[in-house]
């Protein structure tokens, strides 16, 4: 069926980092709407902004205490709705960050909940009785600690998968199903065009709360019990029977964790739930003991089998969406990529083809368009993450790592990396604020900034703008059939596109070396629909090359 949000390209935003308008060092909606001709120049379709409400920012945001205000570093209700019409006046969609897995502490709901065990909104979250002096289970938070906080007001303990100023509401009350709809449908009828859901997939609890498995001898493992919990899909169609059914708009839903049928099921072409979810498989390869923090670099081949899983098992049922980046993850140049001065642009451009051909919706994340690289602070004090600092006092302090190993997981893997303030321009702090910013500028803005970029129709910049551009023109680019090439190769990505009697073949190189391909020797007659490469070896593919293949 043809859906807009199938031929979209879709731009994430994260306000914090994206342009500072009034020099207080933090980006804001009036930044925004500075910077839409930008995107508009870009091609993108929609915009994702990372939430903008009011919040005490224990976690940049997602720790929201009114869902119906914003953030007053941001702005005012006015600019909101100023950035929105300026955006639609583009022909550019609004797509709003949807937490409600759990609220802020400071939320007038978890303000009254604490006060005693009888007020009306106790139930809005999950309390439990401690066991035998102890936390209710052995569920680790994903920030570090205990995912249970004792209060003292009423001897109780509430649940906090996340940081202890983050408890998660209780959805199996009625009453915060239906406070969140209503929420959702001021929303749209202010006339915002779709949601990004976060952790959407953990909003339903097994009931027992039993302990979790404990991997890294701290603490046990919740995700078991909550990750495509008992509920979920009865939850997510009613949300779509109360809300998402009435509006044309689209839906994302942040899935930690997932399992591929769950997946299915929620951005499955006839479930009536969301339109497409991220998983996080692909972002997890490498995972150890510890979690995310390593340092070391993933093969190929668990990348293609890993997303070649996805793309296959979807077809003709569910919709995928297709990502490298966002503010949760490190930049993709410097993980996938390479990052060194000789290869930072080829690279770039070469993951940027590899994920934009297949079939999905694609994300961009800011800056990604401009191939901009990991920060690499070397002192824990240059961060900010609550989820960098926690884990690194938890996981030297216990001894399961030294902090000089940390440190360079950090720079590997850390959520930083993808905050540090957009590179605009060459002046101060990279054209991001006249003041001091939150987080510093990653050194490299001199070589790598939007201005020079837009002025070099060889940059990387430019490159994303044709690909966007591409997607418009090719039906196949959108509703091609996917299947894979070279299974075995551990240097090449490739694949092709079918539809109807077009095909399209995509190659890339995701080494420094030159790699045997012989697959475009094979196609007499055909048409180069991009590459990062002007001229072309026969039978080979050259550091980082990408070539797509447009023929019958
Ligand atoms: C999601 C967000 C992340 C946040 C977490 C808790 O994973 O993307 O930034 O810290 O949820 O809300
Ligand atoms: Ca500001």
């Amino acid at each position: 069926m043809k859906q807009w949000w199938k031929e979209s390209v879709i731009y994430q935003v994260y306000p914090r980092s994206f342009a500072d308008s009034n020099g207080d060092g933090i980006g804001d909606l009036n930044g925004i709407t500075e910077h839409l001709d930008y995107l508009k120049e870009l091609g993108i379709d929609v915009i994702w902004l990372s939430p903008i409400y009011q919040s005490p920012n224990d976690d940049n945001g997602y720790d929201i205490s009114d869902y119906r205000a914003i953030m007053k570093e941001f702005g005012t209700m006015e600019d909101f709705d100023r950035m929105l019409a300026e955006a639609h006046k583009r022909g550019i969609k609004i797509l709003m960050d949807l937490v409600v897995n759990h609220t802020s502490d400071e939320h007038a709901w978890f303000v009254e909940s604490r006060k005693s065990k009888d007020n009306p909104y106790r139930d809005y979250y999950i309390w439990k009785d401690g066991k035998d002096g102890k936390e209710p289970n052995n569920w680790g938070s994903n920030f570090g600690g205990s995912a249970w906080q004792y209060d003292e007001a009423t001897d109780m303990y509430y649940l906090h998968c996340f940081s202890k100023k983050q408890p998660d509401l209780n959805w199996e009350n009625e009453k915060v199903r239906k406070e969140v709809y209503d929420m959702m449908t001021w929303w749209c009828e202010k006339g915002i065009d779709g949601f990004r859901m976060d952790v959407i997939n953990m909003i339903s609890k097994d009931q027992t709360f039993p302990d979790g498995p404990v991997e890294d001898g701290l603490y046990g493992n919740h995700q078991p019990y909550v990750c495509d919990g008992p509920k979920i899909h009865e939850y997510l169609k009613e949300m779509n029977r109360e809300v998402l059914s009435k509006y044309d708009i689209m839906t994302v839903g942040e899935a930690l964790n997932t399992k591929i049928e769950h997946a299915m099921q929620y951005a499955g072409e006839e479930s009536g739930e969301l339109n497409m979810v991220f998983h996080f498989e692909h972002v997890s390869l490498g995972e150890t003991l510890v979690g995310k923090w390593t340092n070391k670099k993933v093969p190929l081949k668990e990348l293609k089998q890993t997303l070649n899983k996805w793309q296959t098992q979807f077809e003709g049922k569910a919709w995928n969406s297709l990502y490298w980046d966002n503010h949760d993850q490190p930049r993709v140049v410097s993980r996938f990529g390479n990052d060194s001065p000789m290869y930072r642009v080829v690279s770039a451009k070469m993951l940027a083809t590899c994920l934009h051909m297949m079939k999905g919706t694609p994300y961009v994340f800011q800056g990604e368009e401009l191939g901009m690289t990991n920060a690499y602070y070397d002192n824990l004090e240059d961060y900010r993450d609550i989820e960098t600092i926690n884990a690194y006092h938890e996981l030297t302090e216990n001894g399961l790592i030294t902090e000089e190993e940390m440190m360079e997981c950090i720079k590997n893997i850390g959520r930083d990396n993808a905050r540090t303030p957009m590179q605009w321009d060459k002046t101060a702090n990279a054209g991001f604020t006249t003041g001091t910013p939150w987080l510093k500028v990653n050194p490299n803005y001199l070589l790598i900034n939007a201005e020079d970029e837009r002025k070099d129709p060889n940059s990387v910049f430019h490159y994303y703008k044709k690909l966007i551009a591409l997607r418009k023109e090719y039906e196949i680019i959108v509703n091609g059939r996917f299947e894979s090439l070279m299974d075995d190769s551990e240097e090449i990505y490739a694949y092709e596109r079918i539809l109807g009697d077009e095909r399209m073949l995509v190659a890339c190189n995701f080494t420094d070396k030159e790699v045997e391909c012989c697959l475009f020797d094979a196609v007499s007659q055909g048409k180069e629909l991009i590459s990062n490469y002007k001229q072309h070896k026969k039978g080979i593919l050259r550091p980082y090359e990408a070539r797509v293949l447009l023929y019958k």
